[in-house]
């Protein structure tokens, strides 16, 4: 069943309460607003939902890309969610009955998912603010990423930034880019990492 846009009053309250943690933590949030509906849409299209096993959704927020993977036919029970945020993960459990939340941090993701995933997941969805962090630390995520992942799966990562947030060849990654999304505040790119040898 497709996953019901939420009211105008519930979308501006999320608004509200992103904005508002932005301004408590910016490097973290790294965004002003929540992504729009093009750029979630296209996050969503990035994971196959008949690959097999579960699928991890990096840096949540309001929920928004949660939402787009729920139409994009993913059953709630093989998602899971990592947010930093307390508030954030309170919101999700009350937006997303059924859907896994771990309030835990992305960057050790070995350790924050510890004993929750029972099978290689299939897709790591990723909306963390990755250009706010050293590119050492962003290598060492995906490659933590690709090691808790199927030998087909993917990693799905948006980017404010006109490169790729990290650097594929050198990671033995492949990679393919969407367009720019213009209808989104800032525009924004959503780049899709494999291993370059199954
Ligand atoms: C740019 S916002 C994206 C929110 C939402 N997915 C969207 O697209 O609107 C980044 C999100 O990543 C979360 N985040 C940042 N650092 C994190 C970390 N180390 N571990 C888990 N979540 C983190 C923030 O709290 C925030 O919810």
């Amino acid at each position: 069943m497709r996953e019901r846009a939420p009211k105008l009053e519930a979308r501006l309250s999320d608004e509200a309460r992103f904005f508002r943690s932005f301004f408590d933590h910016p490097r973290q949030i790294g965004a002003l607003l929540p992504s729009g509906p093009a750029l979630a849409e296209t996050m969503a299209r990035g994971v196959d939902p008949t690959a097999p096993g579960p699928i991890v959704e990096l840096g949540p927020g309001t929920g928004v890309v949660t939402r787009a993977l729920l139409n994009r036919g993913i059953e709630p029970a093989r998602l899971i969610l990592v947010e930093f945020d307390a508030n954030f993960c309170a919101l999700l459990a009350a937006g997303f009955p059924g859907v896994r939340i771990v309030r835990g941090d992305a960057y050790r993701l070995r350790a924050t998912l510890r004993g929750r995933l029972d099978a290689p997941a299939a897709a790591i969805v990723s909306s963390l603010p990755l250009l706010n962090r050293p590119e050492p630390m962003r290598t060492a995520l995906l490659t933590e990423a690709f090691e808790l992942m199927a030998p087909d799966g993917r990693f799905v990562q948006f980017t404010y930034g006109l490169k790729s947030p990290v650097p594929r060849k050198a990671n033995g990654l492949r990679a393919e880019r969407s367009s720019r999304i213009w209808l989104n505040f800032p525009p924004a790119r959503v780049w899709i990492y494999r291993r370059e040898q199954v």
